[in-house]
């Protein structure tokens, strides 16, 4: 059993892969975890780069939201959610989540040394220093992440001088949790949170956003409107699986035949999980292919 109460929590800003990922066969699975719906973003990401892969996806929705916890319980969750996927078939981890990416990556890392396991923030960091011309970034996500400063530390170490702003925006993740995100309360919350930020004399006004909340993602019309066309948004989970699709390569002919699995399990209300989800995840997820599971200590 590992004691999470060991593991270092001030080196925030890991990011190297455990092991560059040789697939152990011809159909490589993938894990993915986040508190709720919010990381099916991330697989509908990595099903459109990857779509030869399995998927086995965790969403931790009895003790949802993760933003609001200390660092240290989130890595237990992280740890616990890690595990469970890994002990499912996973050969690989994705965390689909800022937040644990933010706080426990490292900690996920060190216990699972032979399984390659990834976060959201580097890919979204770097995604951003590419993409800014001012130098001025902007950054919106849970409590914890921006508490963390991963964000600001993986990009001033990319780009050293460039100016960086987080940004918590929890409410954003009660209304994704909703199934509301393109509507009257989702323009209204987000202006609240905006607004001011990018005001047209506002004194840091970024040319760049980074949606480093998986919830975030389908937030991306609403939010483009009130910040306006010339701020360039960033969803980390877009960069990532890019980043991620070179190590799975498969040979050409059997990549054109082959159609992953996926397979989804939550932690409490397996069906409203997969109601709300599939707005996420853009397409259907079978019943079947559904279940509720008990994470440890939950
Ligand atoms: N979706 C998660 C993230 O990317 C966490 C949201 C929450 O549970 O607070 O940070």
């Amino acid at each position: 059993m590992l004691d999470v109460h060991t593991i270092s929590l001030t080196d925030m800003q890991g990011h190297a892969c455990n092991s560059e990922l040789t697939p152990k066969n011809d159909s490589p699975c993938i894990g993915l975890f986040d508190s709720g719906v919010g990381g099916l973003s991330v697989l509908r990401a990595l099903q459109h780069e990857i779509p030869w892969a399995d998927y086995i996806y965790c969403g931790d929705t009895a003790r949802l939201p993760y933003g609001k916890r200390k660092p240290e319980t989130i890595v237990e969750y992280s740890m616990q959610a890690s595990r469970f996927l890994i002990e499912s078939g996973a050969e690989s981890i994705v965390i689909a989540c800022n937040t644990a990416s933010s706080v426990a990556l490292n900690a996920v890392q060190q216990a699972f040394p032979e399984t390659m396991v990834r976060g959201v923030v580097e890919a979204g960091a770097r995604a951003a220093t590419n993409a800014t011309r001012s130098g001025k970034i902007a950054v919106i996500g849970t409590e914890c992440t921006v508490a963390s400063q991963a964000y600001d530390k993986a990009i001033t170490r990319l780009a050293p001088g460039t100016k960086v702003r987080s940004y918590a925006c929890p409410f954003l993740v009660s209304l994704a949790e909703e199934g509301w995100t393109d509507c009257d309360i989702a323009t209204l919350a987000a202006r609240k949170y905006l607004e001011p930020l990018f005001a047209k004399f506002a004194p840091h006004k970024a040319d760049c956003l980074v949606l480093g909340c998986t919830h975030f993602s389908k937030f991306a019309n609403v939010i483009q409107d009130i910040v306006g066309p010339e701020v360039a948004l960033i969803d980390p989970a877009d960069c990532l699986a890019k980043e991620l699709a070179p190590n799975f390569r498969l040979p050409a002919e059997e990549k054109s035949h082959r159609t992953g699995t996926a397979s989804f399990h939550a932690t409490d209300a397996p069906l409203r999980f997969a109601r709300v989800g599939e707005l996420f995840l853009e397409t259907p997820i079978p019943r079947e292919s559904l279940k509720q599971i008990t994470l440890d200590n939950q």
